[in-house]
């Protein structure tokens, strides 16, 4: 009884209308570039969100490194639905609704574990790791043969899943776009950061777990945000990571290259040579020169050894010149991956590696998980000045995301009042796509000061597929 959502994201559906009249699309300007703070506040339009893009949506749950033997899972959440992520015997990975079969009872209220077979709690269904079902107590006096003969029909409902980079992606809908569609030319640039190295990425411990008073979308659009550097992250020139001369935009992050791509996912590259003052290299040197001076967050120069084993010449420029500073997918995730300060004692700079995850929880809450992200190769100082840096810099205790949050928390108090939420945010400051030349990587790229460009092509896609 697999259930079946219908229905693609971006497909034709009536356009929403909300209980006073307004339309969704009234309240997204596409020639003016605004949009009506009530985006963030009101619970019809995060009803249909939900419906809309989070039901529909593929969404990161978990690392397969978490799970490595059979029988391991994790419980997550996949939108608003609980799932158990969890490790087959043939070695693959299933995603299953929390839910039994028999009336919906939630099969497990463990975090992780390994388990064989999962058996509900209410009346003792038990399903195997892959979902299947496998009996019930007091079958024969209960059912006779009739179970068995529907036991495919009381299978644990399955989400498709996708791998990038070792992480877990599990999308609701069988009729969704595959993975790889989805991706688009975003596909290229994850592929550069996350799939680098011969034996790729697994994360240092389970993921942190905090819940932000906040609408989920504040965060999501943000990623696109150049702009913010120079006064939000005052803490961050303060303490060595950005902003070595306070007038240069470049060492703030501000230059370097802002990718989106229609499906909305958006990306901001920062200009190793500007933004970082210890960075020191010279115009002439080649690629390869470029990433064993200075390898991009997370790596070393013996890793750097293995990327043209992985990458294309244009994905090794990317990484020598332009890093991935972060890279936002549509809705729910991003990737962040920076050097700064806190992970070691002499103050010197260190990775920030990080993966998120997003679910929104009500209008105004929403649960983010953080990973730490570590190349399998990593020897253990790079792996513990990761551990730390990354800790410092996001997550509960990160002092860069604690100013990010200020943004998105203050933003949220601000919508409380019904004047502030007939106000909108703006986003008019354009750039134009200024593909540098022979720039191989696709979408619309950005090349020069971070506009907001990139961050208005995610309202964009917002407005699509919520029907606007
Ligand atoms: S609800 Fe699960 S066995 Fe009855
Ligand atoms: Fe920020």
């Amino acid at each position: 009884m697999n259930v079946t959502l219908r229905g693609r994201i971006g497909s034709a559906e009536a356009a929403p209308q909300l209980v006073d009249g307004t339309f969704v699309r009234d309240l997204i300007d596409l020639d003016a570039r605004e949009v009506s703070l009530r985006v963030h506040h009101d619970r019809e339009i995060f009803d249909i969100e939900m419906e809309r893009i989070f039901a529909k949506s593929w969404l990161p749950l978990a690392h397969e490194s978490e799970i490595p033997n059979p029988g391991d899972f994790v419980r997550r959440n996949a939108g608003q639905d609980s799932c158990l992520v969890v490790r087959r015997e043939d070695g693959s990975i299933a995603v299953l609704l929390n839910a039994c079969s028999h009336r919906g009872m939630t099969l497990c209220r463990e975090e992780k574990g390994n388990s064989q077979t999962f058996k509900c709690p209410y009346h003792g269904w038990a399903f195997g790791k892959d979902g299947r079902f496998l009996g019930a107590p007091f079958e024969k006096q209960m059912y006779g043969d009739e179970l068995r003969r529907a036991a495919d029909d009381l299978h644990l409902v399955v989400a498709k899943t996708a791998m990038l980079g070792g992480m877990i992606f599990a999308n609701w809908d069988q009729d969704a776009e595959d993975f790889e569609a989805y991706l688009g030319d975003f596909a290229w640039y994850l592929r550069a950061a996350l799939e680098r190295t011969n034996r790729g990425f697994e994360v240092i411990g389970p993921p942190q777990r905090q819940i932000m008073r906040a609408n989920w979308k504040l965060l999501a659009e943000q990623l696109a945000d150049g702009y913010h550097a120079r006064a939000l992250h005052q803490s961050a020139g303060d303490m060595g990571t950005l902003g070595h001369d306070a007038h240069d935009p470049a060492s703030w992050g501000m230059v370097g290259i802002n990718v989106s791509t229609p499906g909305g996912h958006t990306m901001r590259c920062i200009d190793t040579r500007l933004a970082y003052s210890f960075a020191g290299i010279g115009d002439t040197a080649s690629v390869a020169e470029r990433l064993a001076a200075v390898p991009p967050p997370g790596a070393n120069a013996d890793m750097v050894k293995q990327f043209s084993n992985n990458l294309s010449d244009g994905q090794m420029r990317l990484l020598a010149d332009t890093p991935p500073l972060v890279m936002g997918l549509f809705p729910g995730t991003d990737f962040f991956m920076l050097m700064s300060v806190g992970g070691s004692d002499d103050g010197s700079h260190g990775p920030v590696m990080v993966a998120r995850a997003w679910t929104p929880r009500s209008p105004e809450l929403f649960e983010m998980l953080t990973w730490t992200l570590v190349e399998r190769d990593a020897p253990p100082e790079l792996r513990e000045q990761t551990r730390l840096t990354t800790l410092r810099n996001f997550g509960i205790s990160g002092f860069i995301e604690q100013d990010d949050a200020e943004a998105w928390q203050g933003i949220q108090k601000a919508v409380q009042g019904p004047v502030a939420r007939r106000m909108t945010a703006k986003y008019q400051a354009k750039l134009g796509v200024t593909r540098p030349e022979g720039f191989e990587g696709g979408g619309d790229v950005y090349a020069g000061f971070s506009r907001d460009d990139a961050q208005w092509a995610w309202w964009k896609r917002y407005a699509q597929v919520m029907g606007a």
